[in-house]
């Protein structure tokens, strides 16, 4: 058995291809053509066209029939990080500066929306029968709507001082989960899943979205800038609503919740303010609280499989869910 690294790196170099196939890299301005390419230049884990390309292979489809879906999940990603950086202020993205702090807001928004113009183009183009190609593009449609619906979620929630954990999943669901489940989704539908096995695969790539995004919001706190590539403590400054901050809320004093609460989302907090949260993360188990929730949505993922026949296919993608969960970076 391959371990998940050497899995997501199997699949890579196929989706970057493909990729190279349909968006240009030169052209006037050069400016736009750059600013297209530099987030997907610096590579990322590439999971979710993995996610892609084995959730085809599970239901027997080839994999070359998952190729074009899978380009287009992981360009779709790499979109809704261009302009999530601009809405979250962020500084770092995959090591580097973000694209609009390069590029400047207005090309990055430009930028994004030409890769999501291209993620249509791409799925669009694939040889798919008919009805599978229906399918795959509404289904994108679908389920980008709703990460703009999540994100809308995160910002209407961002001003508040109280939330609770209930609030803070169906967010992640959302605004992470959408987009997992659509990289499974895509792939059983290219491979000709059944009615049950497209809602076994979504339900799997959704819930194992969730325990991703609450390991990435430990990581925000207690990472290695260097490994994580985004700035530690960000979220805080933020004011990101996570499954620690509301553990936090929900067991810390009265008084060491007003201490927090003025702490998260102030912008102009210092180094040492954050470094106090996290403090108070810590002294409250809230960061090991939200370590037992991810592990156990994990746990809830790794039934939605159980149905599928028993395949190679099937133990990559348990192996892929299980390294997204005890990732460093
Ligand atoms: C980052 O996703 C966005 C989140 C949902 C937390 P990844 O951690 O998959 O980003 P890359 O593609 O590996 O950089
Ligand atoms: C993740 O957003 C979901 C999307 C990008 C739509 P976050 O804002 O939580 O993730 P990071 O921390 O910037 O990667
Ligand atoms: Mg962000
Ligand atoms: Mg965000």
């Amino acid at each position: 058995m391959s371990s998940a690294l050497q899995i997501l790196d199997e699949y890579k170099g196929q989706v970057e291809a493909e990729l190279e196939r349909h968006l240009p890299r030169s052209g006037e301005p050069q400016e736009f053509f750059a600013s297209v390419w530099e987030l997907l230049d610096r590579g990322g884990k590439r999971f979710r066209p993995t996610f892609t390309f084995l959730a085809c292979e599970c239901v027997g489809g080839r994999r070359e029939d998952a190729l074009a879906a899978a380009a287009s999940v992981e360009l779709l990603h790499n979109m809704t990080l261009v302009h999530d950086d601009i809405e979250d202020d962020s500084e770092l993205r995959r090591g580097k500066p973000c694209i609009h702090r390069i590029y400047g807001v207005p090309a990055a928004i430009n930028a994004g929306d030409a890769m999501l113009i291209k993620v249509f183009e791409i799925a669009n183009s694939s040889k798919l029968p008919p009805d599978r190609s229906r399918d795959l593009v509404s289904l994108i449609a679908r389920r980008s709507y709703e990460i703009t619906r999540g994100q809308a979620l995160e910002f209407s929630m961002r001003k508040r001082k109280e939330f609770v954990e209930e609030e803070v999943i169906q967010l992640l669901r959302y605004k992470t989960g959408a987009l997992t489940r659509l990289s499974t989704e895509a792939g059983a539908i290219a491979g000709g899943a059944s009615k049950a096995q497209l809602q076994a695969l979504g339900d799997f790539g959704e819930t194992v979205g969730i325990a991703f995004q609450i390991v990435d919001d430990i990581l925000n706190v207690r990472g290695d800038v260097k490994e994580y590539g985004k700035e530690i403590g960000g979220d805080i400054r933020e004011g990101k609503k996570t499954v620690i901050a509301a553990h936090l809320l929900k067991a810390a004093t009265p008084s060491d919740r007003r201490a927090f609460s003025s702490l998260l989302g102030r912008r102009s907090i210092t180094n040492n303010q954050i470094r106090r949260a996290i403090r108070l993360y810590e002294e409250y188990g809230s960061i090991k609280y939200a370590e037992t929730k991810a592990d156990a949505y994990l746990q809830d993922a790794l039934i939605d499989l159980q149905g599928l026949p028993c395949s190679d296919a099937r133990n990559r993608l348990v192996e892929v869910a299980r390294f997204l969960v005890s990732r460093s970076f």
